[in-house]
């Protein structure tokens, strides 16, 4: 652990660094918002001929082990064993680099490293070998998940990369997780952790089925059109709700409540009706905002310092929000990998670089 905690303290000093230096803009919260929730439209689509995204090649992370006070109880490996943290994330060609990360920074700054348990959502089932031979020593389930599933329920957009269905995967784990999962820390691909998730694990959800992050100063009118606040069948769906604005990116979910009502269901009725009437211009994102925005179990803010992918505009970088940080969220079009790639990078891309296992092809 002694690697770990140098390691720690050089996050520290890289953060301090950062937040010292004036040069870099702030930003306002809503502009971040705004920009977090179009990620899943700016998605280019994997190209089959595109060497550098096909030609995938990773550094075998190191191996770390539990702390002695974690109490995991190492009888059982299985999914099942209760000591587990579960974490699902998706994998697919275009973001791999990122899911690949974000699995290492959780590793990195967990005490009980072998006490995690991850959920892979994919659409391509040869990512299990890069996985494999990334991380020997993962405790790690794969999970097919059809395009099919959910292909005729995306509204069809201006742009077709916005659609990729990997993306309303999240809203399927009730079912694709085994039943005894209960509960689930839901990341995407473009983030990274910098504390020990265990702490976001304990997080109390109260009566609530998702904790996440909520933003209320965030314009909420703004999320839907006029075909939904003009409509009687609709714009009463937040009557006796305090709807506040949260970014689907991380959540913790109580999936057996998620079960037990039935909110894939609920969410899946969303999309028709978006599908024939139009209701937003987003992605993914409002249909949760409908059922689940004044419903939602506020976790703080460290858990989703989102936005920092910047906008569309080139090199347009992003400062952080104020407050502590337990979780970097690259929201917005620009990747950390690309930028740097590009040799472009963002000042606070140097964060998200020590996590990175991209091996590159000589
Ligand atoms: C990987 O890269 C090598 C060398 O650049 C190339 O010959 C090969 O066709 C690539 N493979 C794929 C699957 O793109
Ligand atoms: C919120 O957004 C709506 C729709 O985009 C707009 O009409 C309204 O003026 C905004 N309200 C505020 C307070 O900015
Ligand atoms: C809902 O829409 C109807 C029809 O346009 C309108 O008369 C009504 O005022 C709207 N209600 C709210 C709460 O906006």
């Amino acid at each position: 652990m002694l690697w770990i905690t140098e390691f720690s303290g050089f996050f520290s000093a890289a953060l301090a660094v950062i937040l010292l230096s004036p040069s870099l803009q702030s930003f306002s919260p809503a502009a971040a918002i705004r920009s977090s929730h179009l990620d899943a439209y700016f998605r280019p689509s994997p190209s089959a001929s595109d060497h550098s995204v096909r030609n995938f090649s990773y550094r075998e992370s190191p191996i770390l082990r539990n702390a002695d006070e974690c109490r995991f109880s190492g009888g059982d490996p299985g999914v099942c064993n209760p000591s587990y943290v579960h974490v699902a994330i998706t994998l697919d060609f275009v973001y791999l680099r990122g899911s690949i990360a974000a699995v290492n920074s959780v590793l990195q700054h967990s005490a009980c490293p072998e006490s995690i348990f991850f959920h892979f959502l994919v659409s391509e089932t040869s990512l299990e070998s890069v996985i494999r031979s990334t991380f020997p020593r993962l405790n790690f389930k794969i999970y097919y998940f059809a395009p099919e599933r959910v292909q005729s329920l995306i509204s069809s957009s201006v742009r077709q990369a916005l659609e990729q269905p990997l993306n309303y995967a999240r809203n399927y784990l009730g079912e694709l997780l085994e039943p005894c999962v209960d509960r689930i820390i839901y990341l995407d691909s473009d983030i990274v952790v910098i504390d020990d998730i265990l702490n976001l694990w304990k997080t109390g959800l109260g009566p609530s089925t998702i904790g996440a992050p909520e933003y209320c100063h965030a314009n909420f009118t703004s999320y839907f059109n006029g075909a939904f606040w003009f409509d009687e069948r609709f714009n009463e769906t937040f009557k006796g709700r305090k709807p506040c604005y949260f970014n689907t990116g991380v959540m913790v979910m109580d999936l057996k409540k998620w079960r037990r009502f039935g909110y894939t269901e609920t969410i899946e009725k969303w999309m028709e009706i978006q599908k024939a009437e139009r209701i937003y211009e987003l992605g993914s994102l409002p249909a949760y905002l409908l059922v689940f925005a004044g419903h939602v179990a506020p976790i703080s803010h460290r858990w989703n310092q989102h936005g920092l992918g910047g906008d569309k505009v080139k090199g347009s970088c992003r400062d952080m929000h104020e407050g502590p940080v337990s979780l970097l969220h690259w929201s917005g079009s620009g990747k950390p990998w690309s930028r740097i790639d590009a040799k472009h990078p963002c000042p606070l891309d140097s964060l998200w670089e020590p996590y990175d296992l991209y091996k590159r092809s000589h």
